[in-house]
């Protein structure tokens, strides 16, 4: 550091964060908010300007969903406005672990945790399964909270070339001896390409390679939404044809055209 930027760091200790940040801003990459105004709908306005919005989570519209909405002002009533602590301390609710059960049924699995977001039920499942004595076995385009979260773990990390078995499979040769847990991790959609995982070809290599040993794990953020979105399309199409208008905006429009039923 040069005598000026130490006798600048006397003078304010957070000062180097200062110069990062200009750092970033001179190359345009420093992390800007983007403020949403109102609701979150395909078209909204962020930052004063209208868009469509096409980086959101809100795939199926369910932010501003009647019954939600009804469902949400009630819960508020009768329940306040928090949880008042986080799950793990005093924060778990009734509400969800009814929210739970429902998930796990509609999933058709024996049971199911809610995060607040993917990124921290990647870091936090794939952390809490495996340890440092195990093998993470990890698609190069997995998104970055399994890499995250394969970290966190401390095991050993391998990762193989996007959806390309024989090096997976190369992998697991290597590691036939590999005396901890192996885990094969995927996404079920790759969230940057939207293409698909092998998935029966990953299962009939953790089979070959010792099922009880190879466990797989598949992070499924995407495909609900995915083939929901599909099914939505295919509702719009039809309520198109019977209800002939300028194409395109049906889709900005589709949590006023559909129900609840419509999802189940
Ligand atoms: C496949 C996948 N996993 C995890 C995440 C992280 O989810 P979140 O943004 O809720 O942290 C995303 C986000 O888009 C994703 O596409």
């Amino acid at each position: 550091m040069s005598e000026s930027g130490a006798q600048a760091t006397k003078l304010n200790p957070l000062q180097y964060l200062s110069e990062t940040l200009q750092d970033l801003r001179a190359k345009g990459v420093a992390p800007k908010l983007r403020v949403l105004e109102g609701e979150q709908r395909p078209v909204c306005l962020f930052d004063g300007r209208e868009v469509v919005n096409l980086a959101s989570n809100n795939y199926l519209g369910l932010t501003t969903h009647r019954a939600l909405r009804r469902a949400a002002v009630e819960a508020v009533r009768k329940l306040g406005v928090g949880a008042g602590a986080v799950r793990t301390i005093a924060g778990t609710m009734k509400l969800h672990m009814d929210l739970e059960e429902q998930i796990a049924r509609f999933k058709q699995v024996e049971a199911c945790v809610v995060f607040q977001s993917g990124f921290s039920a990647n870091a936090g499942t794939v952390s809490a399964i495996l340890g440092k004595d195990d093998l993470i076995v990890s698609d190069e385009l997995n998104h970055a909270s399994i890499i995250d979260g394969a970290r966190l773990s401390k095991a050993a990390i391998k990762v193989f070339k996007h959806k390309d078995l024989a090096d997976c499979e190369r992998i697991l040769q290597e590691n036939t001896s590999f005396p901890g847990e192996k885990l094969i991790i995927t996404d079920g959609v790759f969230s940057m390409d939207g293409d698909l995982a092998k998935l029966d070809e990953i299962v009939a290599l953790a089979e070959i390679y010792g099922a009880e040993q190879t466990r797989r794990a598949l992070e499924d953020a995407l495909e609900f939404q995915a083939f929901s979105c599909e099914y939505v399309a295919n509702l719009l199409e039809q309520r198109q044809r019977l209800l002939p208008e300028p194409g395109a905006l049906h889709l900005t429009r589709r949590q006023d055209l559909l129900d609840l039923e419509d999802l189940n």
